[in-house]
């Protein structure tokens, strides 16, 4: 196949206009195909009164319902699947923190789809062939894992599949197999940062020099953090098990400015979270995908639930981007009438002199007052002094920035659980112990 230099495959060299039509063809297929082999699809669409053939333009997609996650998890676990079980050749799961997972499944030819866009992004991010790439994503049902995997591989890099916890060892394989490339979460990478330094290891002096960060969101403040210690240039990875896993979109390595999305095999839009209309380029609202390649389980704008605005392609002109995701509307904290995101306040700690990135968010209700409480560790060398000014600087900060009053605790270095995966900051003590809602 040629390629252009500096592009993994073809999809990556087309110009809009190509774009375009290739996208309106494959729509158009997986329109069908969802109409002609998925019962929820065909009734969704019935009930709308659309028909596939209704599809004569890309924004006609408009006409069509939105899929949302309870539509994937009534028809657990194989209802949405578009071929017969015996073409499915993997099914991974995503973890479903209430009642049944979301089953999602592969054809040989998605699983290969799958590995072309990770190792787009794997090079986007800055990884070439014939590199080592340290995989400490979960391997499992989780898509982060086995989703790397074959993207490094087919990118012909050096794999080495750690997977998520046993923290000393991933270090002693870092040090010893000296790969450039890291994919992990950006939590999972501070873990791992400080056994470096707990193990007398400098971080800058590792091999490491690409880290390909996602599953979570994380701040341009943390990016900074992770760059410094690390000597390395640390991008962004955007995916969901639905829409496919991770190598949705990535940020490409030259500009750092929001991901690309792999728009010949992924469409977005952006909705209004509580009207569902589609909003135009810049405007910030909830992300939706309808894949176009997909076999197994295509999905039609299936609601991420996670916010950001879309903005026209750089490093990859054809290609839109997709803000960094930093906020989740299930992530939302709603604090005595205040909206806030954990990335927020991630912001603010990160900024604020004498506390590590380690936090957690705690919220508690006392009488008819909800009460957030921030839980920062102290940076080592931070001594009383500095810890009082930096609680007493993130009070104000917060109260200026969000407009609302929280606590903030700064606790010793080292007493936060630390993350082996996807790090969850909010503890709601609200709920503990009540039965949850139905
Ligand atoms: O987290 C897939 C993935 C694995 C992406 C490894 C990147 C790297 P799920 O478990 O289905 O899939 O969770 C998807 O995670 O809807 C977002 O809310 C969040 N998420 C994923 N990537 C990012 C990111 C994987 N780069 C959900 N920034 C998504 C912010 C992210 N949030």
């Amino acid at each position: 196949m040629a390629v252009r230099a500096g592009f993994h495959d073809e999809g990556e060299r087309l110009d809009h206009d190509e774009l375009a039509a290739l996208q309106l063809r494959r729509l158009r297929e997986t329109l069908h195909r969802a109409y002609e082999r998925v019962p929820f699809y065909r009734q969704a669409f019935d009930k709308a009164g659309v028909h596939p053939d209704d599809c004569r333009s890309l924004a006609d997609l408009a006409l069509f319902p939105l899929t949302t996650k309870a539509d994937l998890r009534d028809q657990y676990p194989f209802g949405m699947f578009a071929v017969p079980r015996s073409e499915v050749r993997r099914i991974h799961a995503s973890s479903g923190t209430t009642g049944r997972p979301t089953v999602v499944g592969y054809t040989e030819r998605d699983l290969s789809t799958w590995a072309d866009v990770v190792a787009r992004s794997i090079r986007a991010a800055g990884g070439r062939p014939g590199q080592i790439v340290h995989i400490a994503y979960g391997y499992g049902l989780f898509t982060g894992g086995l989703g790397a995997h074959y993207g490094a591989e087919r990118l012909g890099c050096t794999v080495v599949p750690a997977s998520g916890g046993m923290t000393d060892r991933q270090v002693r394989l870092i040090e010893d197999f000296r790969p450039e490339v890291i994919m992990v979460t950006p939590s999972y990478m501070l873990t791992l940062l400080d056994e470096m330094e707990r193990q007398g290891i400098d971080p800058r002096a590792t091999s490491l020099r690409t880290g390909i960060f996602g599953a979570e969101p994380w701040t341009e403040e943390m990016r900074r953090e992770i760059e410094e210690r690390l000597d390395m240039n640390a991008v962004d990875i955007y995916g969901l098990s639905e829409v496919i896993g991770p190598g949705v979109a990535q940020e490409c390595v030259e500009t750092k400015d929001g991901l690309h999305i792999w728009e010949d095999h992924f469409y977005p839009e952006v909705v209004d979270p509580l009207t569902g209309a589609v909003l135009p380029e810049g405007e910030l609202g909830e992300l939706v995908f309808t894949s176009l390649t997909k076999e197994a389980m295509p999905v039609i704008r299936y609601r991420t639930r996670d916010l950001t605005r879309l903005l026209p392609g750089t490093a990859r002109p054809a290609f839109r981007r997709m803000e960094k995701v930093t906020g989740r509307s299930d992530d939302m904290i709603i604090l005595r009438g205040v909206n806030l995101y954990p990335t927020q306040i991630e912001e603010i700690l990160l900024r604020t002199p004498g506390l590590a990135p380690h936090f957690q968010l705690r919220l508690a209700r006392e009488g008819r007052m909800d009460t957030l409480t921030v839980r920062v560790e102290a940076r080592r060398e931070s001594d009383t002094a500095l810890r009082e000014s930096a609680a007493t600087a993130v009070v104000q900060a917060v109260k200026a920035g969000i407009g609302v009053s929280v606590r903030v605790e700064v606790v010793d270095p080292e007493t936060l659980e630390r993350s082996v995966g996807k790090i969850k900051r909010l503890v709601d003590l609200r709920t503990a112990g009540r039965p949850p809602a139905s």
